[in-house]
């Protein structure tokens, strides 16, 4: 009627899409058997509540097209709540976006960040969409939110994370097109994001002694000892690690897992990514009393030989930070 509607009848809908009288692609109301003429749960929004007769649309011919809509809405080129209405469910525009978009799409976070790894919404899909992992902001976004040496993080670690669409500072916010870093809230809350990928001052990437670490997203992954020293340090290293790691472990032969058995295994494999970088350390000493200060008991050397603990200090380490 209008003579347009984007599709103006040229293209098919896509899949669970049909056509409406006016030539709209509009979405196909649940399973039932389609009817290709009316849709009557979706009235509210009919286009000819908005053109009054005029003729005139807003939006240029192909808007409903959802590969030239989602740009100008991903990098807020105009903002879509002005006449959408708030909450996107009409507005002065009268036409809501759920009248063509799923259920539930405002909280699924996979609708716009896409789920090709995982269903968390990260990695995102690139804004406004497409191009490869080399172009990627941060490449590693699936092993931090699924996380392999560590409980995944969420997205609250590293950004203010939004409950739906319309979340303060989400998308139609004072910053078109841009993802804020915001470490406040999660572990490295003292971190700073230097962009590109890069962080300084970062908690998760420290020895735990000597303040933040730094990590670029290119840098790929890191190895046991690229924190802090691990089972194949020199004992150089080890004696930047606090009090008598070096000790135990180059001289007494007592492995990592004898005093850490929550977090690794005696093959030194995490085995309680829980309690690995989770902000606190974490000690297990099946023969001795730990207190957080000292230890007390009896245990057995690597040669077997008992050693008797009274009260013996955990101190600083002996090297410096
Ligand atoms: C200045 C007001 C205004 C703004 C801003 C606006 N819209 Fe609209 N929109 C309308 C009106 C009015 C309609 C009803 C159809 C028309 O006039 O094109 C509409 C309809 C639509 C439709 C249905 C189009 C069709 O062909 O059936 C889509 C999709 C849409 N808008 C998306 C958006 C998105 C995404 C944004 C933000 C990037 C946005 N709109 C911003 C006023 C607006
Ligand atoms: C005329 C139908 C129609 C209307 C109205 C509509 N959309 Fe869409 N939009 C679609 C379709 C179809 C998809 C693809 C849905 C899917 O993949 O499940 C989509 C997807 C999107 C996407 C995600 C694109 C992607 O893959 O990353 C965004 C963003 C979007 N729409 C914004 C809006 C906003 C904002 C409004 C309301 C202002 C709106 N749309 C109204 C049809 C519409
Ligand atoms: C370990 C920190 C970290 C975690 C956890 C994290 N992100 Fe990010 N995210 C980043 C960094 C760094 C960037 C790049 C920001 C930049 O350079 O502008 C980014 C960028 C983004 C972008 C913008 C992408 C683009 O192409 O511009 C989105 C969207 C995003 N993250 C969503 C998420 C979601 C959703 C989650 C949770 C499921 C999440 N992030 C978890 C650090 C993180
Ligand atoms: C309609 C599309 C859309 C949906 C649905 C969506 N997001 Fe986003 N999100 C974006 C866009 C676009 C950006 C980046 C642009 C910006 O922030 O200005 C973004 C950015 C983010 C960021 C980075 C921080 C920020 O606000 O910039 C996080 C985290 C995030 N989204 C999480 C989520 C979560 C969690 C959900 C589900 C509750 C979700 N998103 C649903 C489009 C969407
Ligand atoms: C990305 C940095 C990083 C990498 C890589 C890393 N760790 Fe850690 N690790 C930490 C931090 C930070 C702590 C401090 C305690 C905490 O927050 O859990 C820690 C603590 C530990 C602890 C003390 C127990 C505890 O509290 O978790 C052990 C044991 C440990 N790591 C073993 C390992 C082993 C084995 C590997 C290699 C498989 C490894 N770490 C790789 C950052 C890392
Ligand atoms: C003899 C027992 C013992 C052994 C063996 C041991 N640790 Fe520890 N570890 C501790 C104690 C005790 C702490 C201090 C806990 C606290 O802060 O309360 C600690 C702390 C840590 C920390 C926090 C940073 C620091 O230097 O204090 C890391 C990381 C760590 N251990 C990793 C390891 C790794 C990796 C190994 C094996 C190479 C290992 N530990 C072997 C007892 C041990």
């Amino acid at each position: 009627m209008f003579g347009l509607g984007g599709c103006g009848g040229q293209n098919p809908c896509r899949d669970g899409y049909i056509r409406d009288i006016q030539g709209y692609c509009q979405k196909r109301t649940e399973p039932q058997e389609p009817e290709e003429e009316e849709e009557p749960e979706e009235e509210e929004d009919t286009d000819s509540d908005t053109d009054s007769g005029t003729g005139e649309r807003y939006h240029p011919p192909g808007f409903d097209d959802p590969a030239v809509h989602s740009v100008p809405a991903k990098l807020n080129q105009e903002t879509c709540t002005d006449c959408h209405g708030q909450q996107l469910d009409g507005g002065s525009a009268a036409t809501s976006c759920d009248s063509c978009h799923p259920q539930g799409w405002r909280t699924n976070c996979v609708f716009c960040h896409g789920g090709e790894d995982n269903s968390t919404g990260a990695p995102p899909r690139n804004l406004p969409q497409g191009s490869g992992a080399s172009t990627d902001v941060f490449r590693v976004h699936s092993a931090h939110v699924e996380g392999t040496l560590h409980d995944g993080f969420g997205c609250e670690h590293c950004h203010v994370t939004p409950e739906s669409v319309t979340s303060p500072g989400h998308l139609f916010d004072s910053t078109p097109g841009r993802s804020e870093v915001v470490f406040g809230e999660g572990l490295a809350s003292l971190g700073v994001y230097e962009g590109a990928g890069s962080c300084s001052n970062i908690y998760c990437h420290s020895n735990a002694v000597g303040g933040g670490g730094d990590y670029e997203h290119t840098q790929g992954p890191v190895g046991c000892g690229g924190c802090h020293p691990g089972p194949e340090s020199s004992v150089t290293e080890l004696m930047q690690m606090t009090s008598q790691h070096a000790f135990h472990t180059d001289v007494a032969d007592v492995t990592c897992d004898r005093c850490h058995s929550g977090v690794v295994n005696s093959q030194q494999q995490i085995v309680g990514p829980e309690l690995h970088v989770n902000g606190s350390v974490d000690v297990t000493i099946s023969e001795l009393a730990y207190n957080g200060l000292t230890c007390t008991g009896t245990c057995h050397s690597g040669s077997g030989q008992p050693h008797v603990h009274t009260n013996y200090t955990w101190g600083p380490p002996p090297g410096g930070p």
